[in-house]
């Protein structure tokens, strides 16, 4: 079955979101991709795109989001505020893998003045590839989603 996915940057993310976007379209078997912009280098305000990103997840609309800003940190601030959103900025493949396995995280953000193309990707590749653990880490999310409440 195919990962439903949805993505978007502001300015600092824009070219990395490139690159990510077209490692994602390399694999149409596996992957569809709703590119919600940015759609250049021209100044932004990430909330905005997180915004439509984080709706969609929290609405069931995709599986998974993907947010590139210039640190991936304004992005997982703003998709954090909507309900049943898990979202943080990834810079490395262990802390990926972790949370997907034990966090289940749902929006994947990005650090596009951080990490080269390659990196990223290997990053993006973890963090599809890796499921939730569930059991004791269930637990856990929902005392998280108890907060929301
Ligand atoms: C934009 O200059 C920058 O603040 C933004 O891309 C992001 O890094 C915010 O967290």
């Amino acid at each position: 079955m195919k990962i439903n996915l949805v993505i978007a940057s502001d300015h600092g993310g824009y070219a990395l979101k490139k690159e990510v976007v077209s490692f994602l379209k390399t694999n149409p078997d596996l992957y569809q991709v709703d590119d919600l912009g940015c759609d250049s280098e021209n100044s932004v305000d990430y909330p905005d795109f997180a915004l439509q990103v984080a709706q969609k997840i929290s609405d069931k609309k995709a599986d998974y989001g993907i947010l590139i800003c210039g640190t991936g940190v304004g992005m997982a601030i703003t998709a954090n505020k909507i309900k049943g959103v898990r979202a943080s900025s990834i810079i490395d493949l262990y802390t990926a893998r972790m949370a997907r396995e034990h966090n289940n995280l749902n929006v994947l953000c990005l650090a596009g003045r951080i990490l080269t193309p390659a990196s990223a990707i290997e990053i993006v590749k973890t963090f599809l590839n890796t499921s939730f653990a569930g059991g004791r880490h269930q637990k856990r999310l929902d005392k998280i989603t108890k907060l929301e409440n």
